[in-house]
């Protein structure tokens, strides 16, 4: 189409500023030396809840493991999970997975263009779906993570915008035909200068169209929320060992650290020592009687809404034959095998422990 409605163009002065600035700024990244959906919806998973630095270290090698929907869609999980080990969202590994199976069933085995359905995907939400339409497909939409939020706030000096007033702010600044461009240059500009604290003004693009620039406001964005205290749990772990081999079980598919590996154990009860809670837990879990020895290692670990300190210990099984109760499943495995599997961070502490 040769039309000016339907070329792309640089549109707005912000939008050409941005652009410009990105021709020559734009970070070299693996994900933008392809135009296969399939690496950019990959991408775009791995970047939604993790930063690039992290994401650069898994996300080739999981390409190489996974070449295609179809290698990815064939995988079992437990070899998806392992190489999501230490990216952290691990439902965001088992959702592309399930997605992958999808895209087998009803698209062909072709990543879906229509926008419909890519949001129908499994683990594709609003920003997800965005930057997939508009990276690898061209259309217009704009993709808000948290830094494009920072940035447009600042640009229109909002302290505390709400989500449908970025929405039509980002809208009206896309350029036509060039939404891919655009989302990625608000998240470099995002991530290289307009940063959370200290932002580069001297080196930025849009520094003449900021209106909290010129109020001089730019450091009250984001606006300081108040941080609530993530709740704690004491939990214990038992290394329990057995002829040479120790006993490791699957968690449940869905919920926190789903489909992961771990040293069976759980949270102790208000009132219960550390032992009396790892026999409850190991009889509960896995039906079998333990003695507990000597600690193995106490690891701290945030995740997003809770803390926890895991005790771990060495245990030795007394009488039963563990049967996978309230556990997807369970294993005995020589220490070397360990590596097989895909275990949480806090359990690969233990492990590190162990040698
Ligand atoms: N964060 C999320 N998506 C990204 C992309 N495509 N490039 C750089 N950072 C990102």
């Amino acid at each position: 189409m040769n039309d000016p409605i339907h070329q792309p163009d640089a549109g707005n002065p912000v939008a050409r500023d941005l652009l410009a600035w990105f021709a020559q700024a734009r970070r070299d990244l693996p994900w933008r030396h392809t135009r296969d959906p399939y690496r950019i919806w990959v991408a775009e998973i791995m970047l939604a809840q993790t930063q690039v630095a992290r994401v650069l270290g898994y996300y080739e090698r999981f390409l190489e493991r996974f070449p295609s929907v179809a290698a990815l869609a064939a995988a079992p999980l437990g070899e998806v999970l392992k190489a999501w080990e230490g990216l952290g969202y691990y439902a965001r590994a088992r959702h592309l997975h399930r997605a992958a199976q999808e895209i087998m069933a009803r698209h062909g085995g072709r990543f879906p263009e229509d926008p419909a359905a890519v949001r129908a995907l499994p683990g594709v939400g609003a920003y997800s779906a965005a930057a997939i339409l508009s990276i690898a497909f061209g259309r217009d939409e704009a993709a808000l993570d948290g830094n494009v939020r920072r940035v447009l706030a600042r640009l229109f000096c909002l302290p505390a915008p709400g989500e449908a007033a970025l929405r039509a702010l980002a809208a009206g600044l896309l350029p036509h035909g060039r939404a891919g461009d655009f989302n990625q240059a608000m998240m470099d500009l995002g991530a290289t200068v307009c940063t959370p604290r200290r932002p580069g003004c001297d080196a930025c693009p849009l520094a003449a169209h900021c209106r909290a620039h010129a109020e001089g406001r730019e450091a009250g964005f984001p606006a300081p929320r108040p941080r609530r205290a993530l709740p704690h749990y004491d939990v214990c772990a038992a290394v329990i060992e057995h002829e040479g081999r120790l006993l490791i079980a699957q968690r449940p598919a869905e919920g926190l650290l789903g489909g992961l590996w771990e040293f069976p154990g759980g949270k102790v009860e208000p009132g219960e020592t550390l032992e009396d809670c790892l026999r409850r837990e190991i009889r509960e879990e896995l039906a079998v009687e333990i003695a507990v020895g000597a600690p193995v290692a106490t690891v701290e670990h945030a995740y997003t809404h809770l803390r926890i300190t895991l005790h771990a210990f060495r245990c030795r099984l007394l009488s039963g034959e563990p049967q996978a109760v309230a556990a997807a499943s369970r294993r005995w495995v020589r220490p070397g095998e360990l590596e097989r599997y895909a275990f949480s961070a806090a359990d690969r502490q233990v492990i590190a422990a162990l040698r």
